[in-house]
């Protein structure tokens, strides 16, 4: 049954984000977390940090512990209140590998290969190198995703493929063994969606880019994000316009502006005209940095108090594991387990 743990009104939403680097970056924000923090007002949102899925890079143990010790921190910082969303780390709880095992066993091998976020990864390392976990990892997203019977997930573009695969699993099963999930929707914005990287502006601004020059993080300190607009790449024209076929660094620098300011694109286009590029990439730099610097202060200040985090953490893990072992228990009743008496 659909949303009855906690007994709300409101639409349910869930979206994750791995732990894989020291600090999320503006495509996150943009793409995802801003929606994050706008969902938790009129939805009851669950939020977690992904923990299982950065596994898949095989972090140093030292590492993973920091980091996702500072996504907490981060995500607090950009307006995450524990108070109103459900906060926790997926590894607290274990429903999630539960209900992979089970979403693994009705999904087709095939299906699962033409993932293209699998697709690129594993062409890129070669199979030898690459790890099953890789393989399985959007059968693991859609458990996520499914377990706390979730409306919406707010992602962006590059998502888009693992929520069809959700959206296709839950549907599997309901028919098969009878209405047991909801169907979730992708919430995914047109503006921000895709954040490019600055220096590369026609592939998407990625934690795991060969070089950092183009990728502005939540964590850098406001003379390196500077430093980075003001070497954006851009074209060899000199009107600020939006083309993205022509002029993929300037649009991707006004969808960024206009994201922050709350600016439309046309307004700012006229805001600029007459303007060459570099007073361009300073506003832009001044925007981004102004609206990070708070937020990079926060999450360090958070980052002091570790008891406190973890106290947030283990409350929220509390309050997901209720809803998702309701669920774990209706799936496995529904596939003829034998609960235990
Ligand atoms: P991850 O950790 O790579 O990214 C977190 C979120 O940021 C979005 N994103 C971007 N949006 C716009 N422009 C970009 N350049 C950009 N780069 C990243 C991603 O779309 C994502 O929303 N598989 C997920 C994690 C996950 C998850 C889930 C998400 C695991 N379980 C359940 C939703 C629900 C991922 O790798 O996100």
């Amino acid at each position: 049954m659909a949303n009855s743990v906690g007994a709300t009104e409101r639409k349910r939403v869930l979206s994750g984000i791995q732990p894989t680097h020291d600090s999320f970056h503006l495509g996150n924000y943009l793409g995802a977390l801003k929606q994050w923090v706008e969902l938790q007002e009129s939805h009851d949102a669950f939020y977690c940090v992904v923990d299982l899925h950065a596994l898949t890079v095989e972090p140093d143990p030292a590492a993973l512990r920091k980091r996702t010790l500072a996504s907490i921190a981060q995500l607090i910082a950009i307006g995450i209140d524990p108070a109103k969303s459900t906060l926790f780390i997926q590894s607290h709880v274990p429903a999630h590998n539960q209900l992979a095992w089970v979403m693994e066993c009705l999904t087709g091998f095939g299906e699962a290969g033409r993932m293209t976020q699998f697709k690129d990864k594993s062409q890129k390392n070669g199979a030898d190198r690459t790890v099953v976990g890789l393989f399985t990892y959007p059968i693991l997203q859609a458990a996520d995703i499914l377990l706390y019977q979730a409306d919406q997930v707010p992602v962006g573009e590059d998502q888009r493929q693992h929520i069809e695969l959700t959206r296709d699993l839950g549907q599997r099963f309901n028919s098969k063994y009878g209405q047991t999930f909801t169907i979730p929707e992708g919430y995914i914005l047109k503006a921000g969606a895709k954040i490019n990287d600055l220096q590369e502006p026609t592939a998407k601004m990625s934690k795991s880019s060969a070089s950092q020059s183009g990728v502005i993080e939540l964590m850098d300190t406001p003379e390196a994000n500077r430093k980075k607009f003001k070497s954006a790449m851009t074209d060899t024209e000199r009107e600020v316009k939006f083309d993205e076929k022509n002029k993929a660094g300037i649009s991707n620098l006004l969808t960024i502006y206009t994201a922050i300011t709350g600016s439309t694109i046309s307004a700012a286009e006229t805001e600029f005209e007459g303007k060459g590029y570099g007073d361009f990439k300073s506003a832009v730099a001044e925007v981004v940095v102004d609206f990070l610097t708070p937020i990079r202060n926060k999450a360090l200040e958070l980052l002091e108090d570790p008891a406190h985090l973890t106290k947030i953490l283990s409350e929220g893990a509390e309050k997901a594991n209720a809803v998702a072992s309701k669920t774990l228990a209706e799936t496995y009743e529904a596939l003829g387990l034998i609960p235990r008496s």
